[in-house]
C-alpha cells in the first residue's frame, strides 16, 4: 500500500486547518438563520445538548480513528475504517466518507464563488441598488439573479455566460492548487494565513454592527439592542405557543443536531483524514477541543451577533426572516446599501465569507485525494486531475440547474442533512463497538496534552451517542423523507440530483473494490491499537 509521508508541520497549524474546515458558511449564514427560526435563545439549549452528546463525541471518535490510521500510514476513510473495523466490508462503508465531502463540495464551492464575486463587486463598487429605498429589495434580488442565475436554468444571461461562472473557475483553480501543494505546504500554510485575516474582517464588521445608530422608520425605532433581542430573545416557533414550548418540538432538536454536525464538519470523513496526518505521538484531545472551541467562537460570538441583528436594524422582522441564501445575498446587500461605509464593510464581509468557505472546501477535497493515492497508488498530480474532472462535471450540474437553486438544495438535503448523520453513526459504531471504546480511549490518551474523561468513551460514545443518532435519523425519516422522496418521484432536477449522487456512490464503491483487491486481506487493527495502548503505558 502506498504510504504518503505527509504530516502537519505544527500543532497550531493542525488547529488552524481543522478549525478552518469547521468555520465556514455554516457559521455565518446557516447558524443565525436556523437559530432565529427555531426559538432564538431557546435554540441554544438543544444546540448545546447536541454539541455535548453528539458533536464532541463523534469529533473525538473521528480524531481517534484518524490518529490510529495515521500510525499505520493510512489516510483515507475507506482504508482506516477497513482496518479499524477488522473487516473488509468496512472499506466499502468508508466510501461514504468520500461521497459526503464530494457531494457537499459540488455545491459549496459554487456558493464560495458567489462570495468571492460579491467581495470583488464591493471592492470595485459595482453593486448598486439605486437611490430609491423602496426599490432596494427588488434590485438586490435582480443583482443576485443576474449574477448567479437563480431564476433560470443554463449558464447564459443576457447573451453571455453569467458572471458567477468566472468566479467559480477562479475558486476551483485556487482550491485545486492548494490541494496540489499538499497538507503542510498547501492547506496548513493557507489556513495559518486565512484564519487570522478572517477573524480580523469579522471583528471589524462586528464593531460596525454593534455601533450602528438606531433607525427610525414608520413610527418604529430599531436599535442594536433590538437587533440582538430579535436574534437572541427566546421566541415561540409557532404562533400561540410560549417560547419554552419550542423545546417540545422535535424539529427544533433535529435542526440543532443538523447544525452541530454541519458546523463541526463531523460525519464528512474530513476529520478522520486530517487527523491521520498528525505525528504519531501528537496530542489529539487538546487539539480537537481547541478547534471545536474556535469554531464555536466564530459561530455563536461572530455569526450570532452580525448577520441577523444588522438585518433587523435596517429592515425589521420581515427583512431579517429570510432563509440562509435570502439573508446572505438579498438582505445583506440592502443592509450595506443603508450602512455608512457600506461598500468597505460589504467587501470585508463577503471576503471573510469567501475565506471561511475556501478553508472548508479544501478540506472537502482532501479525503478523496488521500483515497485515490492510497487506493490506486497514483501520484498527487493524477489524483488531483481525477478529482478535478469529477467535481468540475458535478459543479456544472449545480450551476446549470440553478433555477430556484433546485440542484443545490437537493444535493444539500441528501448529503449535509441526512448523509452526514448516517456516516457519523457508522463511525461512532466502528470506534465504540467494533474496535472498542476502551482501545479507542488508549489511542486518544497516547500523547494527550489533556486527559479526556473516560466516561465520554465508555458511556457516551458507546450508548448515548449511537442511541441519540438512531433517534435523530428515525425522526428525519419520519418528518422529511416522504416529501423528498415524492419530489424525486415527480422527476425533474431533484431526481437528476439524486441520480448524480447514486453515480458518485457507484464510482466510489467501485474504487473501494479496486482498493480492496489491491490491499488484500485486512491487517487486524486491534493488534495495532493494542501496541498503541502498550506504548502509552510505558
Ligand atoms: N463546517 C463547514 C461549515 O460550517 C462545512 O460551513
Amino acid at each position: 500500500m502506498a504510504r504518503p509521508t505527509e504530516q502537519w508541520g505544527t500543532r497550531i497549524g493542525v488547529i488552524m486547518a481543522v478549525a478552518g474546515s469547521a468555520v465556514g458558511l455554516g457559521n455565518f449564514l446557516r447558524f443565525p438563520a436556523t437559530a432565529a427560526a427555531n426559538g432564538g435563545g431557546v435554540f441554544m439549549i438543544p444546540y448545546f445538548c447536541a454539541l455535548l452528546l453528539l458533536g464532541i463525541p463523534i469529533c473525538w471518535a473521528e480524531w481517534t480513528m484518524g490518529k490510529a490510521g495515521g500510525r499505520l500510514g493510512l489516510h483515507s476513510c475507506s482504508a482506516i475504517l477497513g482496518h479499524l473495523g477488522g473487516h473488509r466490508a468496512w472499506r466499502y462503508a468508508g466510501a461514504l466518507g468520500l461521497l459526503m465531502p464530494t457531494v457537499v463540495y459540488l455545491y459549496y464551492v459554487v456558493i464560495e464563488s458567489w462570495c468571492l464575486g460579491y467581495a470583488w463587486s464591493y471592492l470595485c463598487g459595482t453593486i448598486d441598488l439605486g437611490s430609491d429605498p423602496a426599490e432596494y429589495a427588488k434590485r438586490s434580488a435582480e443583482v443576485f439573479s443576474g449574477f448567479a442565475g437563480d431564476n433560470f436554468d443554463g449558464v447564459m444571461f443576457n447573451g453571455t455566460v453569467h458572471t458567477s461562472v468566472y468566479f467559480w473557475l477562479i475558486v476551483v483553480a485556487v482550491n485545486f492548487w492548494l490541494i496540489y501543494r499538499g497538507i503542510s505546504k498547501g492547506i496548513e500554510k493557507f489556513c495559518n494565513l486565512a484564519m487570522p485575516i478572517m477573524a480580523v474582517c469579522a471583528i471589524f464588521v462586528l464593531i460596525r454592527v454593534l455601533t450602528l445608530p438606531a433607525v427610525h422608520e414608520a413610527g418604529e425605532t430599531r436599535s442594536v439592542l433590538d437587533g440582538l433581542g430579535f436574534m437572541w430573545n427566546p421566541k415561540p416557533v409557532h404562533e400561540g405557543q410560549s417560547a419554552l414550548q419550542a423545546l417540545t418540538d422535535p424539529k427544533v432538536w433535529l435542526a440543532a443536531a443538523g447544525q452541530v454536525f454541519f458546523t463541526l464538519s463531523v460525519g464528512f470523513g474530513v476529520i478522520v483524514t486530517y487527523a491521520s496526518y498528525i505525528r504519531p505521538k501528537e496530542d489529539i484531545v487538546l487539539t480537537s477541543t481547541t478547534a471545536i472551541s474556535t469554531n464555536e467562537f466564530f459561530e455563536v460570538c461572530l455569526g450570532g451577533l452580525i448577520t441577523l441583528p444588522a438585518a433587523f436594524i435596517f429592515l425589521g422582522v420581515v427583512g431579517a426572516s429570510k432563509g440562509t441564501f435570502g439573508l446572505a445575498f438579498n438582505t445583506l446587500p440592502i443592509v450595506f446599501q443603508n450602512m455608512p461605509g457600506g461598500r468597505l464593510f460589504g467587501f470585508l464581509w463577503f471576503f471573510m465569507l469567501f475565506l471561511a468557505a475556501i478553508t472548508s472546501s479544501v478540506s472537502l477535497l482532501q479525503p478523496v485525494i488521500a483515497f485515490l493515492e492510497e487506493a490506486l497508488n497514483v501520484t498527487r498530480r493524477t489524483s488531483v486531475t481525477i478529482l478535478a474532472v469529477v467535481t468540475l462535471l458535478g459543479n456544472l450540474f449545480v450551476i446549470w440547474f440553478s433555477k430556484n437553486l433546485a440542484a443545490l438544495s437537493t444535493l444539500d438535503f441528501w448529503s449535509a442533512e441526512v448523509g452526514i448523520l448516517v456516516f457519523g453513526t457508522l463511525e461512532v459504531i466502528v470506534l465504540a463497538w467494533v474496535l472498542g471504546a476502551r482501545r479507542g480511549y488508549q489511542v486518544a490518551l497516547d500523547g494527550a496534552a489533556m486527559r479526556p474523561p473516560a466516561w465520554m468513551y465508555k458511556y457516551v460514545m458507546r450508548f448515548v451517542t449511537p442511541a441519540l443518532l438512531l433517534i435523530v435519523l428515525g425522526m428525519w425519516c419520519y418528518f422529511y423523507m416522504g416529501g423528498h422522496l415524492r419530489s424525486i418521484g415527480q422527476g425533474g432536477v431533484p431526481a437528476l440530483a439524486v441520480g448524480l449522487i447514486g453515480l458518485l456512490l457507484a464510482f466510489y464503491l467501485f474504487m473501494a473494490h479496486l482498493a480492496d483487491r489491491r490491499w488484500g486481506p485486512n491487517r487486524v487493527a486491534i493488534e495495532v491499537c493494542a501496541d498503541v495502548a502498550a506504548e502509552g503505558k510505558k
